[in-house]
């Protein structure tokens, strides 16, 4: 592989690029919220016309969606549907929930002229892909008729009756249309997975159901404590729909397994040896773990001699267009290796095994540290029971549970409701957008623990969105309008006072889209040389900035990112998201500018701004490499990832991460004094940990900072 050139530039080369890049950097998009905005005076037919004639596909499709067990409950659906408000359905996995319900609120005309039903997705992956096979159902392109909306991403246009959309879309379009006044009917799907945006969804649309007696809402999952969500919901009616299409065989180790990576792999060759025909679908717990275990799957064929088998990782981290590559059919056995994002709603044609090791990453925050991390943990029995259901879609298939069947039967029923661990800060951001005031008094299904919520204020009120009584502010109001984390919005906000809004822009861009450098197992050396052209001597978010210019100024270029070790769909998608924040930007006045790259000032500048966002994400080090996070008092390491090879006194970080070790992630040196002008209350507090107080002390001692 060819080494990268382009970076070798020197400073006053580069610097000189980057002036031409920032200046003609344009803003342009297409306006999502413009495109979306509803047709007005026509006729249910005219916005759900009939076909004259459908597709042969269409009537093929149409024969296997009859043998659906939903289908068998239609008629009593459509009257349940139709004389209430409020509709808990509960079916098992397959049974047709996602792709048919809907269809079904058409059928029952209760998708009002120039209104949509919207159906909500817990992940990404599968908004996207229902949307496609639904759109295919009905013989209608994709984005037309039958939409999806992600964040940073939309496919729809004025005729759009039907939107798959993930929860935390639907959140954010709340904020504009309060009453959700686009939609006549809303479905929240795989209710039971209980993320953050789903549960505050249920609190804001219970209350908007009082307001709109002509919302309808329909509450969907494969297993959820249906009292529990029927109480909630004062006493809806509750649809059970049993019965899948087809068998799924569960099997489990006599035994604990030791160690559930080798068994993973051990399961996969067993089945490819010995199984007939049919795709495997193994669960895992993350990125490395995936790669590593592709990598050693393709070994082991190779040495044992076995037929070939196209192995194809999935996680949320991997650009959208690459996780759509499980889709597509191979000529060998396809084995796909996914984090949970692939436990619900997807349909995989052609998955026969799943193999389940019974672990996944979990979110855990303690409000007391701050910490906000990713754990390894057993999953639930509902997780359980959604990925056997993954198998035995289009065909009878098998699960090989690699623990033992009392292990299973010990399994927590549920999955424990994201808002008990996560940290709040920016979904209490949008509920008192919202207008939602008296937080302690929100209608929540299960109500996060005080502390969380005192800390999420806490941290809106230091960055300048709620004022002494806890209103928001304009600053907040803002902040609210972002689809990102408080801090990145903040810095946005300020960044044209520091004179850097072009570069912050591109920096928030950056953070916000899958890791953009490329690190290929079999060559780390020459992926870590090509990073390292691009490293920045302050630090990483620098670099990423570097990268994007480098990018532009290659007239974004494919093969230079392919040489470069770059990922160029990642950047791609940043140039695209850069975009839609600038488009906020003007929204709300904020100019976009640059500074003079020649000034000394230039980065100093741009650094000033990250700490006006990152003010409360500060490690100061103790010795050597051993650093400790300011407030919560962590110890922590640079991630190795980083490219700020010097250990300056004061860094700000992106992120926390924990797995064996305590690391920060995407760092960059900051002096004290710079602090102190961000927030001088948030460092004026008396309520520091002693380790944190003595620091900030000695260095307003001797920066005579006040
Ligand atoms: N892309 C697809 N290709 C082929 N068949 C599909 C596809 N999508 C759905 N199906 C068929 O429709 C069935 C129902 O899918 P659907 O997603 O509606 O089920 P569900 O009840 O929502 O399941 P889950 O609880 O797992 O989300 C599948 O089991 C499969 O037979
Ligand atoms: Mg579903």
């Amino acid at each position: 592989m060819s080494k990268r050139k382009s970076s070798e530039m020197s400073e006053k080369e580069q610097k000189k690029k980057l002036k031409e890049i920032t200046t003609t950097t344009t803003t342009t998009t297409t306006n999502n919220e413009e495109q979306q905005q509803p047709i007005k005076n026509i006729t249910s037919e005219e916005w759900i016309p009939k076909k004259e004639k459908y597709s042969d596909r269409y009537y093929e499709i149409l024969e296997k969606r009859k043998e659906l067990p939903v289908w068998k409950q239609k008629q009593e659906f459509i009257e349940i549907v139709r004389n209430n408000q409020v509709l808990i359905l509960v079916g098992e996995t397959g049974s047709g929930k996602t792709t048919q319900i809907p269809q079904f609120v058409v059928d029952a005309g209760l998708v009002k002229p120039g209104t949509m039903v919207g159906v909500t997705q817990p992940r990404r992956v599968a908004a996207t892909s229902v949307a496609k096979r639904v759109s295919e159902e009905m013989d209608y392109e994709l984005g037309q008729e039958v939409g999806y909306s992600i964040r940073f991403e939309e496919l729809s246009s004025p005729k759009t009756f039907m939107k798959y959309l993930t929860d935390g879309m639907l959140l954010r379009e709340s904020m504009n249309d309060p009453l959700l006044k686009r939609y006549s009917v809303i479905i929240l799907d795989e209710a039971h997975e209980r993320t953050l945006s789903t549960d505050i969804l249920f609190g804001l649309i219970k209350d908007i159901i009082r307001k709109r007696k002509d919302l309808k809402l329909i509450v969907m999952s494969a297993t959820l404590e249906s009292g529990k969500f029927q109480k909630y919901f004062d006493n809806a009616p509750l649809i059970k729909v049993p019965g899948r299409l087809h068998p799924v065989e569960i099997f489990y180790t006599p035994e604990p397994e030791r160690d559930y990576l080798d068994a993973a792999i051990r399961t996969v060759i067993n089945i490819h040896e010995d199984e007939d025909e049919g795709d495997i679908l193994v669960f895992l717990t993350g990125e490395e773990e995936i790669e590593d275990t592709c990598a050693k799957i393709q070994r082991e064929c190779k040495n044992r001699g076995l037929k070939p088998m196209r192995t194809l990782p999935l996680y949320s981290t991997l650009p959208i267009f690459q996780q759509s590559k499980i889709f597509d059919t191979y000529k060998e056995r396809k084995c796909i290796v996914s984090t949970n994002i692939a436990e619900t709603s997807l349909t995989i044609d052609g998955i026969v095994y799943v193999v389940d090791p019974g672990f996944s990453k979990q979110k855990t925050y303690n409000p007391r540290s701050r910490v906000e991390s990713l754990l390894v943990a057993p999953i639930s029995k509902a997780s359980s029971n959604q990925r056997a259901g993954r198998a035995g879609r289009t065909r009878p298939g098998k699960c090989f549970r690699l623990y033992t069947e009392s292990a299973f039967k010990k399994l927590e029923p549920q999955t424990h409701p994201e808002i008990l661990r996560s940290n709040l800060s920016s979904i209490i951001l949008q509920l008192l957008r919202l207008g939602v005031v008296d937080l302690v008094h929100f209608d929540f299904m299960d109500p996060p623990v005080p502390e969380t919520l005192m800390r999420a204020l806490e941290v809106l009120h230091y960055l300048g969105a709620l004022d002494d009584e806890g209103n928001l502010t304009h600053v907040g109001e803002i902040m609210s309008e972002f689809p990102l984390d408080p801090q990145l919005s903040k810095m946005l906000i300020v960044s044209p006072d520091y004179n850097c809004s072009n570069e912050m822009l591109t920096i928030a861009a950056m953070l916000s889209v899958p890791n953009v450098f490329v690190r290929p197992k079999d060559c780390r050396d020459d992926a870590d040389a090509a990073k390292k052209t691009f490293d920045h001597f302050d630090g990483d978010h620098l670099t990423l900035l570097n990268v994007y210019h480098a990018f532009k100024q290659e007239k974004e270029d494919q093969t230079w990112c392919y040489d470069n070790f770059l990922n160029h769909r990642s950047i791609k998608q940043a140039d695209s998201v850069r975009s839609q924040l600038a488009r906020i930007m003007n929204k709300f006045k904020l100019s976009l500018c640059s500074g003079d790259m020649n000034n000394r000032n230039y980065y100093t500048s741009i650094k000033k701004c990250l700490v006006a966002g990152f003010f409360m994400q500060v490690a100061k080090c103790e010795k050597k490499n051993q650093y400790f996070t300011l407030g919560d008092e962590q110890s922590v390491i640079f991630h190795p990832s980083t490219g700020l090879s010097r250990r300056p006194e004061w860094v700000i970080y992106n992120e926390f991460v924990l797995t064996n070790q305590q690391y920060i992630r995407t760092l960059t040196e900051i002096k004290f004094d710079w602090l102190m002008e961000a927030c001088p209350s948030y460092f004026n507090q008396g309520t520091f940990p002693k380790k944190s107080k003595d620091a900030i002390d000695r260095s307003k001692r001797l920066t005579g900072s006040k």
